[in-house]
């Protein structure tokens, strides 16, 4: 049995097999037993073990991974056996943010995240949790409450006792998501939010110290959009990021690392300024995780599969291009594995030039097939420097 930490170190394990995984009750309750699949799911196309993106992002001191919505993974068999196989990391698309985990003041639901964990347990799969703290995630019931000292005790306990259910057992936490906002205009570019109305801008370093005292060694993450591309808008926000994790290290608050999603652009450039900002942790000591990967083509003119493809795997190579190189980029997630389950072809506002075309931004596309951009990731993880 390895300590946790040397699970960490060790990465990634090796894929394992759909008979492994009904053996160790992993397709319990699925339709289709081990017996009617392939050994593996890709191995069809020669995908698995050696091959895998886990494997050679591993052999390159990277851990590649995948967001996943939790009762897909609970109710089919392949996307499961896909996963082992491919990721080295998951983390719960929704299941552990806090309108999905409180479902009232007194209920935590952990029934999903803990599902997941076992998941990654029996499949050596690290598991990271998104999110503590963010400002699309408030419970109705805790936005009904107008004391503040109250909603001060709530938000301080909600993350003792989520850190405290995991505590050594999780790669990391997305501690805060989201708190930039320059359209909000207020001081340091803090986002207005809910937590900033009741708490004040203290919200940020109360949650990390919080986070800190209920789990000692996971890595607590800031993570934000939008820092991705070479334009003056992603700039200033890179700009406001690096200033205020600055601040949180000269106050001494606990961050080990900070989370770039990388919601990309199909066909746009991404380049020095990622790379700069990347560097610019790096000489703060942090970590630095490419947490959301994937790209949206809604503005792609072609319907042409292959040109679409083609643009959407040049876009990935171009983006890791210019952010894998730097040693303090540790872990690579896309925001789910097949294009089946992307969260792009779920809000309407993702599909707003082409409302019929459903959005192609993942390594497999919806029959599991590997596409141009599974070859991208692989290639780039390829050409990073050995650790
Ligand atoms: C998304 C989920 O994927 C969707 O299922 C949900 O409806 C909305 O949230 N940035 C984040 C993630 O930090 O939490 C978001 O996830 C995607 C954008």
């Amino acid at each position: 049995m390895l300590s946790r930490r040397e699970f960490i170190a060790k990465g990634t394990g090796t894929a394992v097999t759909v008979a492994a995984a009904a053996s160790t009750g992993l397709l319990a309750g699925c339709a289709n037993s081990a017996a009617s699949h392939p050994p593996t799911v890709s191995s069809f196309h020669d995908l698995a073990g050696p091959r895998s993106l886990r494997a050679h992002a591993r052999r390159h001191g990277l851990v590649y991974g995948s967001a996943v919505v939790i009762p897909v993974v609970q109710r089919n068999a392949d996307f499961a056996s896909l996963l082992s196989e491919q990721c080295g990391i998951l983390v719960p698309s929704n299941e552990l943010k806090m309108v999905a985990l409180r479902p009232s003041r007194d209920a935590f639901n952990f029934g999903p995240p803990d599902f997941l964990y076992d998941f990654t347990q029996r499949n050596q799969m690290l598991m990271r949790g998104h999110t503590l703290c963010w400002h699309e995630s408030v419970p109705g019931w805790i936005r009904k409450i107008d004391n503040k000292d109250d909603i001060k005790q709530i938000f301080m306990d909600h993350i003792t006792t989520v850190c405290k259910h995991y505590a050594g057992k999780l790669h990391s936490w997305d501690v805060v998501n989201e708190a930039i906002d320059q359209n909000s205009k207020l001081p340091g570019g803090l986002r207005k939010s809910f937590w900033y109305d009741n708490l004040g801008p203290e919200y940020i370093d109360l949650a990390f110290h919080t986070a800190r005292a209920a789990d000692p060694d996971v890595k607590l993450t800031y993570n934000d959009y939008g820092v991705e591309g070479d334009n003056d808008g992603d700039a200033e926000k890179r700009r406001l990021i690096l200033e205020m994790v600055k601040g949180m290290k000269s106050r001494g608050v606990p961050i080990d690392a900070v989370g770039i999603q990388s919601h990309l652009n199909a066909g746009m450039k991404y380049g020095q300024g990622v790379g700069d900002y990347i560097e610019a942790f790096r000489q703060l000591g942090l970590e630095v995780y490419l947490t959301e990967l994937d790209v949206n083509d809604d503005k792609t003119a072609s319907s042409d599969l292959a040109e679409r493809d083609a643009i959407i795997a040049k876009t990935y190579t171009g983006f890791l291009q210019a952010a894998l190189p730097n040693p303090a980029v540790k872990i690579v997630i896309t925001w789910d594995l097949s294009d089946r389950f992307t969260w792009l072809n779920g809000i309407g506002s993702h599909r707003k030039e082409q409302p019929n075309r459903s959005q192609r931004p993942l390594p497999f596309d919806t029959d599991f097939k590997p596409k141009d951009c599974f070859y991208s990731l692989r290639d780039s993880f390829d050409r990073r420097k050995r650790a």
